[in-house]
Parts: structure tokens; C-alpha cells; sequence
């Protein structure tokens, strides 16, 4: 099945890049929102972006502008009606998301695939709130998606093989590496490693064993990691990390995925790490200096 139509539901930071991607690859793209300022706003960071690649001579003039035509923005749903793939990238809520899966299977033919970039609400159960879970799969993009080479494509307990391939062509088409998630397990592959890393490290600091600091630099070097653990949940947000850790542990019961205490207290203390200006590191300067004391 030819992919030429790309609807993206959701215009915030991974809808907004979804869409870029895909009309910088030559799709024709809608990105949709509930309001007009929330599409406005995808735009804007769109431009940014295109704008940034184009003034590092990353991209061409032409290429530029062709991305910007290849998108428009739209706030009502039914205008999915013509396309071959829907990318959905709304609030991390299934009874959001179940809301609007069963208004795309109303509005959408009956070729179009239904992706979802969820970072772990079930694919399946996402699937459920539609006629065609052969259709439905994961397409769990990272942030921000126009640097990140990464594209997990998830099978749910129903996806055919066909969605499969055709979502994995459509990834790799926008410029991703991909990698398939056969069975639809909380965390998919790469956040069910990294996330007990990043709550690993908080007990270790709980517990008095290291800073911050070293912490993270025995990751870097150990392991060569870009980065240690602690400064990326800084970068992630640890409130993220900790709605992610969650929502696998609610899935599976698995204890490794529990936040520690501490990072309930970071999180109520508003030390949600780069966003909040302090969480590991402080950020108040705009560097990332320590102040942690162990
Ligand atoms: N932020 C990340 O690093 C990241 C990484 C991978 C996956 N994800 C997943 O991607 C999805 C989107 O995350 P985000 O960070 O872009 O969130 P975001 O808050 O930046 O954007 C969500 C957008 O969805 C819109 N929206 C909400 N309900 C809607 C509806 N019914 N119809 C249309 N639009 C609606 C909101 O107005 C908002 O603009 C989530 O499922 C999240 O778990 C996020």
C-alpha cells in the first residue's frame, strides 16, 4: 500500500516533529489540534527548526521551502478522511486516545493504518477502541524527533503483518532507524532498559553511594554513554520519567520500575530537572553545575 496523505493528530512537541519529518520527506502532510493556537504553535516550532537546519546549511532553500508546502493545519478531525496513514501524538491518557482512535476509524477509509507515538499505554488496547486492530500500531518516535534516529515500530496482538512493513517503510522514508517490537510489552525496548537505569541511579543517590557527578561519569566512561543517567532524566523531565515508570508498573507489578521516594520528593519540591531550572544538576546559570550534596 503507497503512503501519500500523513494526518498527524496532536500538534505538541512530538506531533509537531512527526509532521516535520514527514513533509520534509515529501508527504503531504495535515497536522491537527483541538485549537487553532496549539496548530499555531506545532507551526512555529516547525519554522524554528527548518530554520535552524537551513541557517547550519543542513538543508537547502528549496528543500526548506518545500517542507513548509508539503504542510497544512487543521482542527477539525474529519479531515482525515483522505489520508493513508494517521499518526497520533495526543495526551499520554488512554481514554484520550481511545476517544480519538474510534473518530478516525468512523472518519478514516478503510485502507488507512492508525499509528500511535504512546510510550506505554498497550498498543492493544489503544487497537480496541476500533473496527480494524489489524491497522492500528506503534510508531514510537524520540525526542526531538527531527535528531533522534530512533523509530521503535510496535505489533500490537493484532497488527498484520502488512501494517507492520508498511509503517516500518514509512519510518525509514522519513529518515529513522528502526527497530520492531514483536510482542506489545510495556516500555518496548528501549525505555524498559533505560528507565530502571534512570530510577537505579536516583537509589544509589538516595542511598549515599555517589553524586550526581560520578554517577553519571561512571556511566559515560564505563560505558560510553553521551550521557549518565541522571543528566538525561534532568533533560527528559523527572516527572516524565516517573508518569512512564508508573504507567509499566501498573501494567506489570514489576518493582524495578517503582519510583524511590526521593524522586517522588523531587517531584513534589518542583525539581523536575532543566524545565524547572534544578533536579540532579541546577541549570539556574544556564550551565549544568552541581550542588547536590551527598
Ligand atoms: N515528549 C516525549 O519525549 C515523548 C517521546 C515519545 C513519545 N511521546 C508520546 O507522544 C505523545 C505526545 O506527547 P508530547 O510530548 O508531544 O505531548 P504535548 O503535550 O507536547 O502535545 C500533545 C498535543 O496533543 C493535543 N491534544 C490533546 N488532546 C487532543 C485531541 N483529542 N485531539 C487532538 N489533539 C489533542 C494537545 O493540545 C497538545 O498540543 C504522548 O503519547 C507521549 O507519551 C512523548
Amino acid at each position: 500500500m503507497e503512503i501519500k496523505n500523513v494526518f498527524v493528530v496532536g500538534s505538541g512537541l512530538m506531533g509537531s516533529g512527526i509532521a516535520q519529518v514527514s513533509a520534509f520527506a515529501g508527504y503531504k502532510v495535515k497536522m491537527h489540534d483541538v485549537k487553532e493556537e496549539f496548530t499555531a504553535k506545532g507551526m512555529e516550532s516547525i519554522k524554528s527548526s527548518l530554520g535552524k537546519f537551513l541557517s547550519k546549511e543542513k538543508i537547502t532553500r528549496e528543500q526548506h521551502d518545500a517542507a513548509l508546502s508539503n504542510l497544512t493545519t487543521t482542527t477539525d478531525l474529519s479531515d482525515a478522511s483522505d489520508a493513508d496513514l494517521v499518526v497520533e501524538a495526543v495526551f499520554e491518557k488512554l481514554e484520550v486516545k481511545s476517544e480519538v482512535f474510534g473518530k478516525l476509524d468512523q472518519i478514516c477509509p478503510q485502507h488507512t493504518i492508525l499509528a500511535t507515538n504512546t510510550s506505554a499505554i498497550p498498543i492493544s488496547s489503544i487497537a480496541a477502541a476500533t473496527k480494524r486492530p489489524d491497522k492500528v500500531v506503534g510508531t514510537h518516535f524520540f525526542s526531538p524527533v527531527p535528531l533522534m534516529r530512533l523509530c521503535e515500530i510496535i505489533r500490537g496482538l493484532q497488527t498484520s503483518q502488512e501494517t507492520m512493513d508498511a509503517a516500518e517503510r514509512w519510518a525509514q522514508s522519513v529518515g529513522k532507524e528502526t527497530v520492531r517490537v514483536l510482542k506489545d510489552h510495556a516500555g518496548f525496548i528501549a525505555n524498559r532498559l533505560y528507565l530502571p537505569m534512570g530510577m537505579e541511579a536516583a537509589r544509589m543517590l538516595e542511598a549515599g553511594v555517589a553524586t550526581p557527578e560520578d554517577i553519571d561519569k561512571a556511566m559515560r566512561l564505563g560505558y560510553n554513554l553521551p550521557m549518565g543517567p541522571l543528566e538525561l532524566a534532568d533533560m527528559t523531565g523527572i516527572d516524565v520519567l516517573a508518569n512512564a515508570c508508573m504507567a509499566i508498573y501498573n501494567d506489570t507489578g514489576d518493582p524495578k520500575y517503582y519510583p524511590p521516594p526521593l524522586v517522588h520528593r523531587m517531584i513534589a519540591s518542583g525539581l523536575l530537572g532543566r524545565k524547572t531550572g534544578k533536579g540532579y544538576y541546577d541549570y539556574s546559570s544556564g550551565k549544568q553545575e552541581s550542588y547536590w550534596k551527598v
